[in-house]
């Protein structure tokens, strides 16, 4: 074999005489994903090295050697001084290898205690903790941009679709609260996440423990972990905490992709609801009059990749034996996938939203003509003493009549001719027909009513406030 061509400058060279070929390396190498999780490695290996001391298990003065030159290794990667070797074969690696090239057999101390099984685990984590803080930050803005659109138009009236058919009129407040409501348990969702994996792996070793005198709870409290793992076997082989965040992510995206259609929709010349800024618009190489929502579309397309991701991890776990197999390094890539698609997604809907201008007059217009007070009418009826199966059969009676008589709504009929349905029918139709009545009246508990919109924008405020970076400090 070609020496030249190989890597002899790993971790386990002692065990194998043989090293893989350039490209097979490569090929089970992780630096190129990994790297990302350098400041959360050494901040693990900082907290490990004191522990280490602490319990005898590596002289005092070692420890404090070791902290010292770790502290300047992630200050040296931060500021650019210190490039990540692209050929080491982890960052766990990469770490070590500096430490032990700079202190000689005080850095080769550091390792006892724990193996790379834990050390990806532990780092991963800290990874989750803050990447599940900025998306709650990024979701918190996304929810105060539609609340603020939701608190200007608590009282401007559009159609509200069933079927994508224009079914009873709504305030746009009261549509965009829909969409802050989704956002809402997406942050509950990941909050929620949060607290299951926050523990801490580090000691668990290559997934047995140790036979060292190793403190687990001393270094999970210096991590800032609520606890360390229970078992070290599930601490090494456990990534259902990947998958609940990737699933998230998942749900997040999607809940955006749906917003996204709807402003697709209302973008198009067919609704005119919305006009989207021209910043946060494209034109077309051939057509000179396009404006196209290009970043909603794409904000909806790229939910399909965090759903991709999620079934990658998913398929990545099942069926694996216990505990750790080399199959689970594929989690990282997915996983961050996942969180950078969605921190720049919440971005551009956040700037997408807060300068969109909505056209209220088009949505007012949208409803009439296409008897969204038939509904009103029914429960007019119904408030009259009219069981609601015939109510109902009474209102679609007097559609279809409308509909033939070529009248663009119930109330164009006129009060006379309405009389003659039922004897029910007062001079009190005509004023509850109109599509401001038809929402206002809707006062209903989650109704579309003004005022009531006006309660569940406060109660999402609050929900939005509640920070998890708060909540945890
Ligand atoms: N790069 C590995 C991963 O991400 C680290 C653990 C490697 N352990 C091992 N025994 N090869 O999963």
């Amino acid at each position: 074999m070609n020496d030249t061509n190989t890597k002899p400058d790993v971790l386990w060279a002692g065990r194998l005489e043989k090293k893989p070929q350039a490209e097979a390396f490569e090929f089970q190498a992780s630096l190129r994903i990994d790297k990302r999780m350098a400041a959360e490695d050494i901040t693990g290996s900082r907290a490990h090295a004191a522990m280490l001391g602490r319990q005898g298990i590596i002289p005092e003065e070692t420890a404090r050697l070791l902290d010292t030159e770790l502290a300047h290794i992630a200050r040296e990667i931060e500021d650019g001084s210190l490039q990540i070797d692209e050929g080491a074969e982890d960052i766990h690696s990469f770490v070590e290898s500096v430490l032990t090239a700079r202190l000689g057999n005080e850095g080769r101390t550091i390792h006892a205690g724990r193996s790379r099984n834990d050390q990806t685990a532990v780092d991963f984590r800290l990874y989750c903790k803050k990447a599940v803080l900025r998306i709650d930050a990024e979701l918190g803005r996304v929810l105060n941009a539609l609340l603020d659109a939701a608190e200007t138009h608590a009282e401007s009236i559009m159609p509200g679709y069933t079927h994508l058919q224009r079914a009873q009129p709504v305030t746009l407040g009261f549509h965009l609260c829909a969409w802050a409501c989704a956002l809402t348990r997406d942050k509950s969702r990941f909050a929620d996440a949060l607290r299951r994996l926050d523990e801490s792996p580090l000691g668990a070793g290559a997934l047995a423990g140790s036979t060292l005198n190793i403190d687990r709870p001393q270094t999970a409290k210096a991590l800032g972990f609520a606890r360390p793992t229970l078992n070290a076997m599930d601490s090494v082989a456990a990534r259902d905490f990947a998958i609940e965040l990737a699933a998230s992510c998942a749900i997040a995206q999607s809940n955006l992709s749906r917003f996204c259609e709807d402003i697709v929709l209302w973008a198009s010349e067919e609704f005119k609801f919305i006009d989207l800024a021209e910043e946060w618009s494209t034109g077309s190489s051939i057509m000179p009059q396009k404006k196209n929502p290009d970043f909603a579309e794409l904000i909806r397309g790229k939910a399909g990749r965090t759903v991709g991701n999620l079934v990658t991890l998913l398929s990545m776990v099942k069926g694996l034996p216990y505990a750790y197999n080399k199959d689970l390094q594929e989690d990282k890539e997915a996983l961050f996938d996942s969180f950078d698609t969605l921190e720049t997604c919440l971005r551009m809907f956040a700037g997408m939203i807060a300068s969109a201008r909505f056209n209220t007059g088009r949505m007012r217009a949208a409803c009439g003509g296409g008897f969204l007070e038939a509904t009103d009418c029914a429960e007019y009826l119904v408030t009259k003493g009219l069981p609601f199966r015939k109510a109902h059969e009474l209102s679609a009676v007097i559609v279809r009549d409308c509909i033939a008589k070529g009248l663009p709504g119930i109330a164009s009929m006129g009060l006379k001719t309405l009389k003659t349905y039922s004897p029910l029918i007062g001079d009190d139709i005509i004023e509850k027909l109109s599509p401001e009545s038809c929402v206002s009246s809707r006062s209903s508990f989650g109704g579309t009513a003004p005022a009531e919109v006006r309660r569940q924008i406060a109660a999402l405020q609050t929900a939005a406030a509640a920070s998890l970076a708060i909540m945890r400090s």
